[in-house]
């Protein structure tokens, strides 16, 4: 399956104004991951309504139909899986393809740990670079065997464990990822697995195990969230509904801030208090930005969220709210350029190794455009530019999706069109963004397309 050809798609966003209307974003990556794989492991049909099909959680279907689930997609949108209950894996028949995929990769890898299956995965040029030492480690706790390329990088070979024992793990780095692939595997394992974690990050593994039945329970302590799985248990499946990604409304509403005359919707929007961070900084800086209709759906909260124009101001943004808003740094830092003063954003560790170095492909970005930025181990400043931008490029995505879309957020609002090098790698989170963008009266196209300016 490709879900992003060999070759660059250059992409270019001119100049454009009076961004307006009310928009669906696709479901929440996370979410859609999360329900794809326990509905691959439920005994019985679990139906998904509004799952992201985009390339990262189609890597995640092929990767449990790999593994024995059924999943099939019904006229009407919705996937309707039937699961091999837990401890059911069959080995797959050859190397698993995990693509741009961290989420995927990592927590199919704590699925597998604790059955006695012998599973390769691999990635794309992006993945391949990521480090899975930090799943490696306590999943070889349970048991498992794990083999890597040097540096705990892919391909890996994980053989599950035949006999796995509960593990208790308190998360060096603030991971959902690595919570999660401690909680999968605890679900194979007899007893009780825990993992600490001493900073939360988003819950939505614990959330929906909750839903499909598992045994889970958690605890504030002084260390933090202790999260307690009982193993063995199966899995009753679900009918679910995935809330709007705000990682990616982030964008939509983003160019609405920055473009002149403009007022965005996004409807349905997740409004989980794990990652609404980015919402929080911006009415920090002064951004318009009002919710409607809270209502629950799916286990979750989702809202309608509005933007207006804005004039934005600088803030800090404190290193404890970073895992709420982990994946929006890139397009914090490109509304940061149009606001008046200073942002400073700490704690930024973790966006050294996401699907880019973030902190070194924004501010290189950002410098190309004219900003000035300034970067450290785990801090990012940008000087505010009070609403001139000059834009440019051509930019280097370096096969992130996010890189992608924060800059030509910023070309609609500079003086000059941005061109980014690459917009086919948008697909592996938000296939309609170029589309969704220009219903909005974004201007934005393949670069060949674009008009002479
Ligand atoms: C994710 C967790 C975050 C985030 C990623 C999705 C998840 O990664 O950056 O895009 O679905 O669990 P970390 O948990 O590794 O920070």
């Amino acid at each position: 399956m490709t879900t992003h050809d060999d070759q660059n798609r250059p992409m270019t966003a001119r100049p454009s104004a009076g961004l307006r209307g009310r928009m669906q974003v696709p479901g929440d990556k996370s979410i859609s991951h999360r329900a794809v794989m326990l509905g691959a492991l439920a005994i019985g049909e679990t139906t998904i309504s509004g799952l992201l099909e985009a390339g990262d959680v189609l890597r995640t279907v092929h990767a449990m139909a790999a593994l024995g689930a059924r999943l099939e997609r019904h006229r009407d949108g919705a996937w309707h899986i039937t699961g091999c209950g837990v401890g059911g894996f069959v080995e797959p028949p050859g190397p698993i393809d995990f693509g741009n995929s961290g989420t995927g990769v990592r927590l199919a890898a704590g699925l597998v740990a604790t059955t006695p299956v012998k599973v390769i995965f691999t990635g794309d040029e992006s993945l391949s670079r990521r480090p899975m030492g930090r799943v490696i480690e306590p999943l070889e706790q349970f048991g498992a065997a794990i083999a890597t390329a040097p540096g705990g990088r892919l391909p890996m070979r994980v053989t599950g464990a035949a006999h796995p024992v509960p593990v208790t793990w308190e998360l060096p780095v603030p991971s959902a990822q690595v919570k999660s692939a401690l909680l999968l595997a605890g679900l194979n394992a007899p007893g009780e697995t825990t993992v600490i974690e001493p900073v939360p990050t988003r819950d939505h593994t614990e959330k929906m195990l909750r839903a499909f039945g598992a045994g889970i329970e958690e605890e504030r302590t002084p260390e933090g969230r202790r999260i307690t799985l009982r193993g063995h248990k199966e899995l009753s499946p679900c009918d679910l509904t995935v809330p709007g990604d705000p990682s990616s409304a982030a964008f939509p509403l983003a160019a609405a801030l920055i473009c002149p005359n403009s007022e965005v919707t996004v409807k349905g929007m997740l409004l989980n208090p794990t990652r609404t961070g980015l919402i929080e900084t911006l009415h920090e800086m002064g951004a318009d930005i009002t919710i409607a209709n809270p209502r629950a759906s799916g286990g979750e909260i989702v809202g309608d969220v509005t933007a207006r124009t804005s004039a934005l101001r600088g803030v800090t943004v404190p290193a404890a709210r970073a895992p709420a808003m982990i994946d929006e740094y890139p397009i914090l830092a490109v509304l940061a350029a149009f606001a008046e003063g200073v942002t400073r954003m700490e704690g930024l560790a973790e966006l050294r190794v996401k699907e880019s170095d973030r902190i070194a492909a924004t501010a290189a970005g950002l410098a190309a455009c004219g900003v000035e930025v300034k970067t450290g181990d785990d801090w990012m400043e940008v000087t505010g530019r009070g609403g001139e931008v000059r834009g440019g490029g051509p930019i280097a995505t370096h096969l992130d999706h996010r890189i992608a879309m924060s800059f030509l957020v910023l070309g609609l609002a500079a003086e000059e069109p941005v061109t980014v090098d690459d917009g086919a790698v948008i697909a592996t989170s938000f296939p309609q963004f170029a589309e969704r963008m220009r219903a909005l009266g974004a201007d934005i196209e393949p670069t060949e397309e674009a008009r002479e300016g």
